[in-house]
């Protein structure tokens, strides 16, 4: 009797034992069997070990949630959530896969919190759970040749906030959008936020941002190169961006051309995508390209039939033959109310075109469009339409090719510097003309001067060309303190390197409020007690002042501008801070996130204290 109480005794204890034991080790998995499950610890590793998948959580282990990371990156960059609105609230929570092919998250109490819904009908003879090296994560027969085709479930089918190398977005063009970026609901909570990253295929497809229904940028049409509205050209050396659009489907998608570079387009909570790019040197996530990049990416800035054109001042300007429908509003900068045309259309005495080249095309949710059409047969179709108004190639490769129509107002165009594609508007004959004659006028009478110009520039040239480089700083000193005048008032403190270090005790990691894109933030307190936010960029700079320039030069938002207070900045050698007031009411998450995308300070930075220090020293 005792005996047998004794061993019943060693047996409960040895099994109690050894499910303790399989709870605290942490198991790494290549593939998951039906037979097998995860749970908080254990990691499914993608073959060359470039991806991780398993639970995590935001500091708050009641919440887990299962996701996909990049195994040799810190911080760990989250890239898919599984279970993003249904978190767990139990720790024993898991991750299995069943003999149909669906996979499974259950919690504590074995209820199912998240459900792949890949159930196969077909008779699968061993399903198995498998991350690609990709970042994908996959359900597929084992016996399957592992072709995409054979797949019975993969999350690039369902992307978060994250729009990776081989995802597609897609939409169905009989049944709608179905693929596409969703914002988190904050840096803490991958919950599906407002904001959408997505093709819009109401009209020729187009590349939007929303939040809601509102649109809030638009990264334009798709010319068969890129999209007309995002500056992506340098991007085409890394990523080969490609689109497929048939009468039933619209596809977008990207691959990396050196395999070993790690690179993602994140969509945040405010509605700003990011272009960033692993740096193994820097160890940060540089960001390569933002929209919205500057002011005229905001939709709709300036109107109904206006260019906005950020090289000028103001910004908004009708198109030829229009004007402001309320001069007043706009003479404030107030553009909402776009503008009117001068002269009616008269459709049937013969209309004529004006062309305008380098354009992001105006949006074109309400157009129509035909791919076998010709420039010329895409005007005679506009012409014979009176509520037609524009007409554009819908694709510019080979000398362009196919038709896009636009009917009524023209909204949300805009001039770019060296790209774009060129749209033609309708205008009345006679505003037509009188803008030839005035440019006749114009040109006979500018012709006598161009040449006297030319003689004294000529001269000009012969006596500068040794003095180009001081010359090249007078001339940036110029465009910096009339470009900043503007947008800065007065000019910005230039802190003294050992100020800040001290203020910041050094640039040590308790003063860390965090790291984003441009770099890290640091919190400092100024001899006076002033508290302030550091912003200690990364080396990105390190490409040459020239081309970080151009590129900086393109990432700038309007919507957290002005918002917080910048002080000035501070350089020595590679190290460049900008100094902003700390204001203890802002959520950290604005200082990490927020300031990322404030790129106007990447201007500042370029156009003032480059410019000003070594003049100073
Ligand atoms: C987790 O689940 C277990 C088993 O159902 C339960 O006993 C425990 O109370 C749960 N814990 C929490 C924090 O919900
Ligand atoms: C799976 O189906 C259930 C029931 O229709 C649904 O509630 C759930 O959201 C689906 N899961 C996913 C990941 O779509
Ligand atoms: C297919 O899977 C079964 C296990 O379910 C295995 O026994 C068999 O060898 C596999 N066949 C091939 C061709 O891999
Ligand atoms: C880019 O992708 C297209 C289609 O996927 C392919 O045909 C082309 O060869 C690729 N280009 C490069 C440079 O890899
Ligand atoms: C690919 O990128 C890696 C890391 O950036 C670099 O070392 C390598 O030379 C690149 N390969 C090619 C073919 O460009
Ligand atoms: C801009 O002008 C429009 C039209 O007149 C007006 O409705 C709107 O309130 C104005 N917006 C601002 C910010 O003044
Ligand atoms: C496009 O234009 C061609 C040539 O005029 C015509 O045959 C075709 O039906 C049009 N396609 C659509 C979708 O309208
Ligand atoms: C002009 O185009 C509009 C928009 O596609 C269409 O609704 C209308 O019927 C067309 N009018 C004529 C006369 O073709
Ligand atoms: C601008 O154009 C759109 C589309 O044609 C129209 O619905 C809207 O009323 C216009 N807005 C103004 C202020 O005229």
């Amino acid at each position: 009797m005792e005996n047998n109480n004794k061993g019943l005794m060693l047996m409960v204890f040895f099994f109690f034992f050894s499910s303790m034991l399989t709870f605290s080790t942490q198991k790494t998995f290549t593939t998951i069997a039906p037979n097998q499950f995860m749970q908080y610890g254990d990691t499914l590793v993608s073959a060359a070990e470039r991806y991780e998948a398993g639970f995590f959580n935001f500091g708050d282990s009641q919440r887990q949630y299962f996701g996909i990371w990049y195994k040799n990156i810190s911080p760990r960059t989250i890239v898919w959530v599984a279970n993003r609105n249904t978190p767990t609230q139990n720790s024993t929570a898991m991750l299995k896969v069943n003999d149909q092919g669906s996979l499974v998250i259950l919690d504590g109490s074995k209820g199912v919190i998240w459900n792949s819904n890949s159930s196969s009908t077909a008779t699968v003879k061993s399903v198995i759970v498998q991350l690609l090296d990709s970042g994908n994560l996959v359900v597929k027969d084992a016996n399957s040749s592992g072709k995409n085709e054979d797949l019975l479930w993969e999350s690039f089918d369902y992307p978060g906030n994250t729009f990776l190398a081989g995802m597609k977005l897609k939409s169905n063009l009989v049944t709608g959008p179905y693929r596409y970026l969703t914002s988190w609901r904050n840096p803490q909570d991958p919950a599906e936020g407002e904001c959408s990253y997505k093709i819009d295929t109401h009209g020729f497809p187009q590349l939007v941002t929303a939040k809601g229904a509102n649109v809030l940028y638009r990264g334009g049409s798709w010319n068969g190169f890129l999209f007309t509205g995002v500056s992506w050209l340098r991007l085409h050396r890394v990523l080969n961006f490609s689109v497929v659009v048939t009468d039933k489907e619209f596809s977008y998608q990207y691959e990396t051309l050196n395999s070993s570079i790690n690179t993602r387009l994140v969509l945040d909570p405010y509605g700003t995508s990011q272009r960033l790019q692993w740096s193994d040197r820097t160890q940060i996530w540089e960001a390569i390209y933002s929209l919205p990049a500057d002011q005229c990416d905001a939709y709709d800035l300036c109107g109904n039939n206006s260019n906005c054109n950020g090289d000028i001042f103001p910004i908004c300007e009708c198109l030829e033959g229009f004007m402001p429908k309320f001069q007043l509003e706009w003479d404030s900068s107030n553009w909402s109310g776009g503008c009117l045309r001068k002269t009616r259309l008269n459709c049937l005495h013969g209309d004529g075109f004006l062309p305008y080249t380098n354009m992001k095309l105006p949006d074109t949710s309400s157009s129509y469009y035909n791919k076998s059409l010709s420039l010329e047969e895409c005007k005679t179709m506009c012409l014979k339409n009176c509520t037609c108004t524009a007409y554009a190639n819908s694709d510019i490769k080979d000398g362009g090719s196919g038709c896009i129509l636009w009917f009524n107002n023209i909204v949300d165009m805009r001039k770019h510097q060296d790209q774009g594609q060129d749209i033609y508007i309708r205008m009345a004959s006679s505003e037509l003309d009188h803008k030839e004659n005035k440019r006749k006028l114009k040109l006979a009478g500018t012709l006598a001067g161009v040449i006297a110009f030319i003689i004294v520039l000529s001269v000009l040239v012969l006596i500068t060309s040794t003095y180009r480089k001081k010359l090249g700083y007078i001339k940036k000193l110029f465009l910096w303190k009339h470009k900043k005048e503007k947008e800065y008032g007065d000019f910005a403190t230039i802190f003294d390197f050992s100020t800040i270090t001290n203020a910041t005790n050094n640039f040590s990691i308790r003063n860390k409020l965090g790291e984003g894109g441009f770099g890290a933030v640091y919190k400092g307190v100024m001899v006076d007690g002033q508290e302030i936010a550091v912003k200690r960029l990364s080396k990105t700079s390190a490409q040459g002042t020239e081309e970080f320039k151009n590129e900086v030069n393109l990432m700038a938002t309007l919507q957290h501008r002005n918002l917080v207070k910048l002080l000035g900045c501070s350089i020595r050698q590679e190290e460049k801070l900008l100094i902003y007031e700390f204001m203890a009411n802002r959520s950290l998450d604005y200082f990490i996130f927020g300031l990322n995308f404030l790129t106007n300070e990447i201007n500042f930075f370029v156009y003032s204290c480059h410019n000003v220090v070594p003049m100073l020293t």
